[in-house]
């Protein structure tokens, strides 16, 4: 999809469709007004009959308009005027974007940039638009034999603008937008690639490929022949049962000077997690399709940073595995040692995601790194204690979680933070390693960010559980949402801009 900067005249525009908006208390937005006068009124006409009332999330489409030349013009509901925010924009160009994919038109002219976000400016509402429309019109087709039947025929967005003022703004505004969106998408489409494709090898090549994409970006695959040099007891047993070899990935991005202390992303990458010997039951297994979401969500935040060339250092590192049962699998009561030289007693081999991170978690103290974020489909107690809308978030360090939040609200994509307090500690004494690898039925989200705690005691870290966000469930309605990238890329830019 092309976005393109306009200063056009919505009453000459021969767009296929004008999108413009109307209030609660019934005013128009300022193209509409236009548009209403041209037409003699006829969108306050529409209004007046009730077929739109200006709430937030409606939409109607008219066509032929009498005195304009568009093929139609978009009404969309603003809401009230003195109550819009940002979250309440991102509502509203999910109507619209759900309305045109229904509509044979080729391109729009978009007029939603002079429409208050409360106190968000130009630049907010454009890059948010641009990834919205990306987003919503995100569809997985690669693996379908016949194409899809309803195809997008949406290939053009103008954004209308206000001034000629606002170009620059608009014009940086949407080469964002558009940056962000191609990592979120890359995060979907790894995400929704099933595990006879995404293995680890398969996410160790795509990030080699990455590397070939983007002079800023170098990528180093370990094997396990290496993992085991550096102790990686925990994270190899994890895929020790499987036939498909482990992987850890790390990606950098040096746009930053040499000596600058990078940002770094931790992912978890399980390809497909079965249990292990702790045999998940059958209902919705398809689901740990997803269980490499946190790597694929590193990935497409590092495929944003190379592609918007930010100005600082970032590595990605994603800790791949498949969690398999067989004669070769981790057994309950297992005790593996990893590189920190702390012992674990595997309990439940379920609790993969934690053995695989511990280890990256200690790799990645070798850049001596600003902060230290990992991303994981940690655990099901997330999706009890928080649902789809937040992400979990744990840090050991205040200020961190500040950015994080503040970014989390700023792109929508949010987190919730929870508590890493001592006393959740104790649940996790193990009778004869160092610790067990699960804390017991009660705070399960908890206990695993507890875990990872032993291991970055060394930096700044933060912990995001995405196990409710990251993807959506349902045998024909799963998908991957491609959070927390844009979480992460707007914590990367607020960085960046100092
Ligand atoms: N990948 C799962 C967590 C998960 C569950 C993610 C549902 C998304 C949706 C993780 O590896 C796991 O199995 N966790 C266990 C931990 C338990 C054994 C302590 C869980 O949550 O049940
Ligand atoms: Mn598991
Ligand atoms: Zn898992």
């Amino acid at each position: 999809m092309q976005f393109l900067t306009k200063k056009a005249n919505p009453v000459k525009s021969r767009s296929h469709c004008i999108i413009v908006g109307a209030y609660d208390d019934g005013s128009l937005s300022p193209s509409a007004a236009l548009i209403d006068e041209a037409s003699n009124g006829y969108l306050k006409k529409v209004i007046k009959r009730g077929d739109i009332e200006g709430k937030i999330g409606q939409s109607v489409v008219l066509h032929d308009v009498a005195g304009i030349n568009a093929q139609r013009v978009m009404l969309v509901g603003l809401g009230n005027a003195e109550t819009a925010d940002g979250p309440k924009f991102i509502k509203l160009t999910e109507a619209v974007i759900a309305q045109l994919k229904r509509l044979p038109a080729k391109n729009a002219l978009c007029c939603l940039l002079e429409v208050t976000a409360g106190n968000q400016d130009l630049g907010w509402k454009t890059r948010r638009l641009v990834e919205q429309f990306i987003g919503g019109t995100y569809r997985f087709v690669e693996m379908r034999g016949t194409p899809p039947e309803d195809k997008l025929v949406l290939d053009t967005v103008e954004l209308q603008l206000g001034d000629k003022d606002s170009q620059k703004d608009v014009t940086r505004g949407i080469k964002e937008g558009a940056a962000v969106a191609l990592g979120v998408t890359a995060a979907k489409d790894l995400g929704n690639m099933p595990s006879n494709i995404c293995t680890p090898t398969y996410l160790a090549q795509q990030s080699q490929k990455l590397a070939k994409d983007y002079t800023s970006v170098t990528t180093q695959v370990l094997d396990e022949k290496q993992m085991e040099k550096l102790g990686m007891g925990s994270l190899l047993s994890v895929g020790h049962g499987s036939a498909e070899p482990s992987k850890l990935i790390v990606i950098q991005h040096k746009g930053g000077k040499a000596k600058e202390a990078p940002h770094v992303l931790v992912g978890k990458g399980i390809t497909f997690d079965t249990g292990g010997i702790s045999l998940k039951p059958a209902g919705t297994m398809y689901e740990m399709i997803y269980d490499m979401c946190g790597a694929a969500s590193v990935f497409g935040a590092m495929k944003a940073v190379a592609e918007m060339k930010l100005p600082m250092n970032v590595i990605g590192v994603i800790a791949a595995a498949e969690n398999m049962p067989s004669d070769r699998a981790s057994r309950p009561g297992d005790i593996v040692k990893s590189m920190s030289g702390q012992t674990i007693e595997i309990l439940n081999t379920d609790a993969e995601g934690r053995l695989v991170l511990c280890d990256a978690l200690t790799y990645v103290e070798k850049f001596k790194p600003a902060t230290v974020i990992d991303v994981a489909t940690l655990t099901g107690a997330c999706v009890v204690a928080l649902g789809k809308h937040a992400s979990a978030m744990y840090a050991n360090d205040d200020a961190l979680a500040a950015d994080i939040d503040a970014a989390g609200i700023d792109s929508h994509d949010r987190v919730w933070r929870m508590p890493l307090w001592e006393d959740y500690q104790q649940q996790l004494a193990s009778s004869s390693a160092d610790m067990a690898n699960i804390g017991g039925p009660a705070a399960g989200s908890i206990t695993a960010a507890c875990f990872l705690a032993r291991f970055t005691k060394k930096y700044r870290w933060a912990h995001l559980d995405v196990a409710g966000t990251a993807f959506n469930g349902g045998m024909s309605t799963k998908a991957a949402t491609g959070r927390p990238v844009t979480l992460l890329t707007q914590y990367l830019m607020d960085r960046a801009a100092g």
